[in-house]
Parts: C-alpha cells; structure tokens; sequence
C-alpha cells in the first residue's frame, strides 16, 4: 500500500492535533446540549471517531450513508441515500460529520433534506475542504483543514475504497489511478 503513496500532505500529529483544536471549538459552542452526531459513512468514520472522543458533552451518534462517487475521482453531480436515519432529528441539535466537502453537491443536498426533518440546529463539520471545486455554494461550519485541488486517501478517505487505513493524508502516484 505504502508504494502507491506519492506524498504526505497532512501527517497524523497534524491531524490529532487539529481534531482536538475543532473539538474545543465544538465544546465551547454547545455548552450544556446534547449533540446528535451524524457520521457519514464510510469515509468519515475514522475522523467521526477520533472526533467524538475528544468532545466532553452528551452526544448521541447517528449513521447515514449516501453515495455520490463510483469508483472514479471525480464527482457524478447525483446524490442517493444508500442508508437513512432510523431516528426522527425533530428538535436535535445536529452535526453532520463528513470526510471531504469537494464539489459541495452531497452535503448541500444533505443539509437541506436532513433540514427538511425540523431539528433544531444543523451544522456542518467536515475534516477536509476544497473550495476550489466547489460546482454549489455551500460552506461548512467546522473545516479541519483547507486543501487545494489534489485527490488524497487515508483517513478515512478513499479511492476505490482502498486506502482508507492509512493514518496520513496522503497523495496518491498518478499510476495509480490508470492501472
Ligand atoms: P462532493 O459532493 O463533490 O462534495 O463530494 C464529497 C465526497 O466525494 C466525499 O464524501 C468523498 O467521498 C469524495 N471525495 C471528494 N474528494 C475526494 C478526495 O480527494 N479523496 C477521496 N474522496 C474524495
Ligand atoms: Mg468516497
């Protein structure tokens, strides 16, 4: 696995150390709330988790999973809902966790259905960003790092479904992609 890693664009410390950061932000702005969580699987679950450890309030945890990408590294623009909610988010302070806010498209229309189930807040924390794909106006609420137009794996983060092990950020070989 490690052959097919180009570069290190965000090493582990770096990140440990930026989730403990957006964790305190988090803390601090639902003081005396209970969180409801939502992890969108499967490439934010290993940021979800190293997330929620760090943050020292009540919280509930909820898991969707929503598909956006084949196996390519380029967006098809359509959102489905592979697995939805069980529980209603009527009158819940929600933060929906995800990997990567790329072209926009999955979290502005996530939002806006979850928005549609009257919770009483909802937000947005995401590990990575890319504003300079973004195809929708959407702007998270808690942004780990902003990266600039490269595709990465680890942490979570996936190329065709691979890679998602990897404690690092990482930019994969070009030759990668074309075997
Ligand atoms: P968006 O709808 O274009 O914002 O895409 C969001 C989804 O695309 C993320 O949840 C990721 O699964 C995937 N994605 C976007 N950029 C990358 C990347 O650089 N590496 C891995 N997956 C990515
Ligand atoms: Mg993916």
């Amino acid at each position: 696995m490690l052959k097919d890693i180009e570069s290190i664009l965000i090493p582990e410390a770096k990140i440990q150390e930026r989730i403990k950061e957006l964790a305190k932000q988090i803390e601090a702005d639902y003081q005396g709330k209970t969180i409801t969580f939502i992890c969108i699987l499967r490439g934010a679950s290993v940021f979800f988790c190293d997330l929620v450890r760090e943050i020292n309030l009540d919280c509930r945890f909820e898991f969707m999973s929503v598909s956006s990408y084949g196996a390519g590294t380029t967006s098809s623009g359509e959102v489905r809902i592979v697995k939805d909610l069980n529980t209603p988010l009527e009158g819940k302070d929600v933060i929906i966790v995800e990997d990567i806010i790329d072209s926009g498209s999955t979290l502005h229309y996530l939002k806006n259905m979850l928005a549609q189930r009257n919770p009483a807040s909802i937000k947005v924390c995401a590990l990575l960003d890319k504003p300079s794909r973004r195809k929708v106006d959407f702007k998270g609420d808690y942004i780990g790092f902003e990266i600039e137009d490269k595709f990465v794996v680890g942490c979570g983060l996936d190329y065709a479904e691979r890679y998602r092990n990897l404690k690092d950020v990482c930019v994969l070989k070009p030759e990668v992609y074309t075997k």
